[in-house]
């Protein structure tokens, strides 16, 4: 089953249809076998998806959210901590940190990418600082190795938050080469997504590894020489959340075309900046260095509401992500004292409209994506 729009936000079921026999030769050996395969296919994809990344370690879990959450943890983040977010994100973000026990400060993003403003962060950094989350939003790579210089200079981890970001690269690195460690959501309407929910975070520091593992597997202590083997050991309190084997399995047979898909990705979103050019719509501009991809494409209106909804009567499924900025959600009712003082963010909660990109896209689907685009922005102007 398909949804009725012409341009839906995602086509990967295309996709999946096309990988069918491979799909089901993965997953069939997951549920006739004993459960131990389980964890075999886990470890391989965990170890595919780090050399896909340049990483020395991966580890799955149940989702981009809890990624978060486990990778603030393991780099040593608790209560009384600050961490410098920002506030156009998903709410996984700073609930991440808050789930901690750790408390989010925001700094204002760049017009341009819309990525952390590194020439912002100093001024947001106290003695309770321990790490910086910057979020590579829409697949657009944030200026992480900036923020290390910074991070270096104060002793502050980075966890980079490439939820959107998987393929893109920064300064000719996989997105997450800056970072202590880097998660990136699984979940179906990413850029390397599984049939259902996951998340995966990486890191080359063995430290956090083994906190990570820790964490994932409910504490549980790897079984030493001298123990009996009938007898648990916990060395730690964690959670239950490995990444589901058969996601894992799904996600073994895609990860050969990632290279290929971002690429499409890539060129579809090059397409659309070519092709709204000179229309009233600001499109992003993004850092030489940086080789992005493209989860979704996004353009900034004036009347964002009147665009969205014109995009989706023409056929085209165009989403609003993320507005409003998080620091203006009741549950955060006066957490955040300088959530009057980030006008970039403000601005782009008003204006953003995500126009879909999905790999299967034709050229007749980018175009007439741009051309009712071009149409809309001319009468809605
Ligand atoms: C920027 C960002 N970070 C984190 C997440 C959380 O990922 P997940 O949905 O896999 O929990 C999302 C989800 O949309 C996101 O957009």
């Amino acid at each position: 089953m398909s949804n009725s729009f012409r341009i839906p936000r995602s086509r990967t079921f295309e996709t999946h249809r096309a990988l069918r026999d491979q799909f089901m030769a993965a997953i069939e050996p997951l549920v006739l076998n004993t459960y131990s395969h389980s964890a075999q296919v886990r470890a391989e994809l965990e170890a595919a998806f780090a050399a896909e990344v340049n990483a020395k370690y991966a580890v799955a879990v149940g989702s981009g959210t809890i990624a978060l959450f486990l990778a603030l943890r393991a780099c040593g983040i608790g209560p009384g901590d600050e961490v410098i977010t920002v506030a156009n994100s998903d709410i996984s973000t700073t609930a991440a940190i808050t789930n901690c026990g750790a408390r989010p400060l925001v700094a204002d993003v760049l017009p341009s990418d819309y990525t952390m403003n590194p020439d912002l962060v100093e001024a947001l950094i106290t003695p309770k600082t321990r790490a910086l989350l910057p979020v590579d939003l829409h697949g657009h790579p944030a200026n992480v190795k900036r923020l290390r210089e910074l991070a270096n200079q104060h002793n502050l981890k980075i966890v980079e938050d490439a939820a959107l970001a998987t393929g893109a690269q920064d300064y000719g690195r996989p997105v997450g080469a800056f970072a202590d460690a880097a998660i990136f959501s699984l979940a179906p309407f990413k850029p390397f997504g599984s049939a259902g929910n996951g998340g995966i975070v990486v890191t080359d520091d063995e430290e956090i590894y083994r906190q990570l593992c820790l964490l994932a597997d409910y504490g549980h202590a790897p079984r030493q020489p001298d123990q009996p083997a009938a007898y648990q050991n916990y060395i730690a309190e964690g959670y239950n959340v490995p990444l589901d084997a058969l996601q894992a399995a799904i996600l073994l047979v895609k990860l050969p075309y990632l290279k290929q898909w971002t690429a499409k990705r890539r060129a579809i979103g090059e397409a659309l900046a070519a092709g709204l050019a000179g229309a009233s719509a600001r499109t992003p501009s993004l850092r030489p260095e940086s080789a992005p991809t493209f989860r979704s494409y996004t353009i900034r209106v004036d009347r964002q509401l009147e665009v969205h909804q014109a995009l989706r009567d023409a056929g085209i499924e165009a989403v609003i992500h993320y507005a409003p900025p998080i620091t203006r959600y009741s549950v955060y009712a006066g957490l955040f004292p300088n959530k009057d003082q980030l006008p970039v963010t403000e601005r782009l909660g008003r204006e953003i409209v995500n126009l879909p990109v999905s790999p299967e896209f034709t050229d007749e689907d980018v175009n007439y994506m741009i051309e009712t685009t071009r149409n809309i922005l001319k009468s809605h102007n």
